[in-house]
């Protein structure tokens, strides 16, 4: 992949397989944190159809100590090396090279390639760090396998790991000792890892299916080991469910996790060698909520899970990218919503695509799930990429039935396994499995932007015709003005006077079967002949299609329809669209409000209803979801009518608040049961609703002082901060200093003083970045202040002063300089700045311009000129 346009981007357009395959890699690591020298031994093989090319590889600021070809040492004429690239003139065969260069991990702040977190030794590769530790053609169609020596001092270093599986180890004599590993899968260079340090571990062995003994460890530094142990269940569940649902098994004789505390992602798949960032492995009931407890399951799943999508499939070219992840995604969220409640999962899902991955679509950063052209890879790992990603391969489950994907799936797997792939090649094995030309279903892949759904429905009483006109449209996106209709499986109900359900099939203009059009066209109309009476329409059940619908309906419709509608994600979904017209529609507002009011009035009296579920009623669209519904941001006036509203209902509904509250107490003591985490999700949602209601009361100060669950302090400590109760300084400063040698939970306390909903709270985090809580080199307390606060504290980072937007620019300015990922992904929540009224516009537009010339990285540069260009 090369800048062969000269334009600062690459194109996939201009893919070229690789002129020298890389077939083995030994590498020789002595590690130290301050110098490591790492010597690499790589068979490299000429593609015979390409003769001729030289050898080019990738090394990015290395310090080369050693070369040689096939055993003799190249002189400076027989190679070059510009800080970025390696090339060597065409040896004219398949050679092998010899390289010896030195690193230094504890000056890398940037988390990528090897370095150093506490007193461990790590690595992070994807998508192009490994070209920080050695030379390599650091491309994913480069797929060597793998022998690694590890050598270090064996009391700084007792455990040493790396991909695959153990083969040797033994003293050196000089108190060093080493460790070899061998990774016998064809594995590209981003998929490289090593752990070294003094780390612990708790351990399982089992059987797969294919009778293969495994043993699964979870590491972490000795004191956190004990908080490994769900971790490790959770891999445990993710290997079956692999076997059980998809017929994968796992091919290595040992699979390790380690967590980490400075890690700029999540977690990383790497082969046999997962490294986690430790919010992602560590918890107790002590210290983790239970959504860090469910977040932690879906990750490990999700990283697990990329063993076979993305590991043993890997991806061609970056372009590729949601191959894996999208698939990756659609594959934990299924594994979470099979152990789970899929409705309380969908809900999360959805809440997500709404309030962030539209948001991204709409704005200046939106890009094609398959964006065609990039400047720095880094900056699409997106919510696109990933959630979106994951909803087209939904899309597909669909249209084609949950054995008709199994078998496209198998298919996939097996026509690709231990090679690179590509989006073509994985359809190509869902168009053979299911029969279907899949031709414009990839347009979902191309076409930036969320599809725009607007359905008219007419209604002859004379005649008893009904016709539904259903007009597709995806708005225009940076780069892309014209779009072209997708392939759409709208789900749809009729109801008739009674709630009885109309099951006649409409004539349509598209094929239509139980209860779903394929939408290909521009526009389709379904028509029934002879109803005796204008039926209640419903749609898009599930959120099958990833849209906006546009619908009109009455109040008194979304009332019927409230009672009508027995699925639990679409009596949500009716109840988020209730508080959108209560907030957004003008007209019928009044109406809507109180029709809410009732429908939650029966839920919270419902109670053979899933507290969860009522909880998530609860919880009205956020800002972000309501935000991303008008046409111009005024973020004042938006948070202050979603309070009022809150405020109302509320007050409506205070006695049943008050004995839901009360009567879930027991079940919501301890536990990590289904019906224990869903009491206090319902119990939290109370207390917030009870509290903003009355500060004064105690009820909060008396939660968190009781509370023998960080799900139970930590939502008290919320409403305290939140609401400005009495006891909030106290009950912060308690919190403080019981967890201040924990910096997962010092995130937290950290992210609700940054989320405070009051224009003041830039006063709080300023004051954060000063003391010593402030450490700007771990991704996690960055995000907890500075995240938190530009993304989920509207009232804060929108002030009309224009001081958050000042902030948070100032800060990317020098994080950059420390890890351009965590600026750049900061950087990302200007993204809608254009939507916003003219008060927050020309200070955002000055605080953006005011970084011109100021960011060094290319990662945060290209997005720059994405937000102002
Ligand atoms: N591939 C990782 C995942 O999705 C995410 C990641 C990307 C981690 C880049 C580190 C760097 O699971
Ligand atoms: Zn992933």
């Amino acid at each position: 992949m090369s800048l062969s346009r000269g334009d600062g981007f690459v194109h996939l357009a201009d893919y070229r397989a690789p002129a020298w395959r890389v077939l083995h890699a030994g590498l020789v690591f002595e590690l130290d944190p301050a110098a490591t020298t790492v010597e690499s031994v790589l068979s490299l093989e000429p593609d015979p159809a390409r003769p001729g090319q030289p050898v080019t590889l990738d090394g990015e600021g290395l310090e080369l100590l050693a070369i040689e070809l096939d055993g003799r040492a190249l002189g400076g004429d027989g190679y070059a090396y510009d800080g970025h690239q390696l090339t060597i003139l065409d040896p004219g065969r398949a050679c092998e090279l010899r390289t010896r260069v030195r690193i230094h991990p504890d000056a890398n702040t940037r988390l990528e390639g090897l370095y150093q977190s506490g007193r461990l030794l790590l690595t992070q590769c994807e998508a192009q760090g490994f070209r920080r530790i050695t030379f390599m053609a650091d491309r994913p169609d480069v797929m060597p396998r793998w022998r690694i020596t590890l050598r270090a001092a064996r009391d700084a270093f007792p455990v040493l790991l790396a991909n695959g599986n153990p083969v040797s180890s033994r003293g050196l004599g000089d108190g060093r000792h080493e460790a070899v590993w061998e990774n016998p899968h064809p594995t590209p260079a981003y998929l490289f890892a090593i752990a070294a340090g003094e780390l612990g571990r708790v351990t399982k062995t089992l059987r797969t299916a294919e009778g293969r003994e495994v043993e699964l460890n979870v590491w972490a530094e000795p004191g956190d080991v004990e908080r490994c142990r769900y971790a490790l269940g959770a891999v445990d569940r993710s290997l079956r469910w692999d076997e059980r649902r998809f017929g994968r098994g796992y091919d290595l004789d040992v699979f390790n996790v380690v967590a980490a505390q400075d890690f700029t992602m999540g977690a990383m798949e790497n082969k046999g060698l997962n490294i986690f960032n430790a919010r992602y492995i560590l918890a107790d009931e002590a210290t983790a909520t239970d959504a860090d407890f469910l977040a932690i399951e879906s990750v490990v799943a999700h990283e697990y899970l990329h063993n076979w999508s993305g590991n043993r499939v890997t991806l061609r070219d970056w372009f590729q990218l949601s191959l894996k992840e999208g698939l990756t995604v659609f594959r934990d969220t299924e594994f979470s919503s099979d152990l789970h409640s899929r409705a309380l999962k969908r809900i999360e899902v959805v809440r997500l695509l709404r309030g962030r991955q539209f948001a991204e679509d709409a704005g200046a950063l939106a890009h094609p799930v398959r964006p065609d052209r990039y400047k720095e890879i880094s900056n699409f790992y997106t919510l696109t990429i990933y959630e979106k990603g994951a909803e087209i391969i939904r899309v597909l489950h669909t249209l084609v039935g949950e054995d008709t994907f199994r078998a496209g799936m198998d298919r996939y797997f097996a026509d690709n396994d231990g090679k690179a792939a590509t989006l073509e090649d994985f359809l190509a094995a869902h168009a053979a499995a299911s029969g279907r030309d899949l031709a414009q279903f990839a347009r979902w892949y191309a076409q930036a932007g969320t599809p725009e759904l607007a359905i008219r429905a007419d209604f002859d009483a004379a005649s008893g015709d009904y016709t539904l006109t259903i007009d597709q449209h995806t708005p225009a996106t940076p780069g892309q003005p014209e779009k072209q209709p997708l392939l759409i499986p709208l789900r749809f109900a009729l109801y008739d006077a009674d709630g009885g359900e109309i099951t006649t099939p409409p004539e349509a203009d598209a094929v239509v079967r139980e209860g779903m059009a394929e939408l290909t066209a521009a526009r389709h109309v379904l028509r029934w002949r002879g109803l005796r009476g204008r039926p209640l329409p419903a749609f898009n059940h599930g959120f099958a299609a990833p849209v906006k619908l546009q619908v009109d309906y009455s109040v008194d419709e979304l009332a019927r329809l409230a009672r009508l509608e027995r699925d639990a994600f679409n009596r949500w979904d009716l109840l988020q669209r209730l508080a959108t017209d209560a907030l957004l529609g003008a007209a019928h507002a009044e109406a809507a409000t109180q029709t809410l009011s009732d429908v939650l009035a029966d839920l919270l009296e419902d109670t053979s209803a899933d507290p969860a579920f009522v909880a998530e009623c609860l919880a009205l669209p956020d800002f972000d979801t309501l935000a991303e519904q008008v046409d111009e941001v005024d973020v004042e006036a938006l948070v202050g009518r979603r309070e009022e509203l809150l405020d109302r209902l509320a007050e409506d509904q205070v006695e049943r608040l008050q004995s839901r509250y009360e009567a879930l107490a027991d079940v919501a003591a301890g536990g990590l049961d289904g019906p224990e985490m869903s009491a206090r999700a319902l119990r939290n949602a109370c207390l917030s609703w009870l509290t903003r209601l009355d500060p004064q009361a105690a009820l909060a100060e008396a939660q968190f002082a009781a509370a023998n669950t960080m799900t139970a302090r930590l939502a008290a400590l919320r409403c305290l901060l939140h609401f400005q109760a009495p006891g909030a300084e106290a009950a912060l400063a308690a919190f403080q200093q019981q967890f201040r040698h924990d910096p997962l939970v010092t995130d937290k306390w950290i992210a609700l003083v940054a989320t405070r909903p009051h224009p003041e709270a830039l006063a709080d985090v300023e004051a954060l970045m000063a003391s010593n809580w402030w450490k700007a080199t771990n991704p996690n307390r960055v995000r907890a202040l500075l995240g938190s606060f530009a993304r989920s504290n509207p009232l804060g980072f929108h002030r009309r002063d224009g001081a958050g937007y000042r902030l948070v620019a100032t800060q990317v300015a020098s994080l950059d300089a420390i890890n351009p990922q965590v600026a750049a992904r900061l950087l990302g929540a200007f993204e809608s700045w254009r939507r916003w009224t003219a008060p927050h516009r020309g200070p955002a537009r000055e605080a953006l311009a005011a970084l011109e010339g100021k960011l060094g990285s290319p990662d945060g540069r290209d997005l720059l000129e994405r937000l102002l260009g």
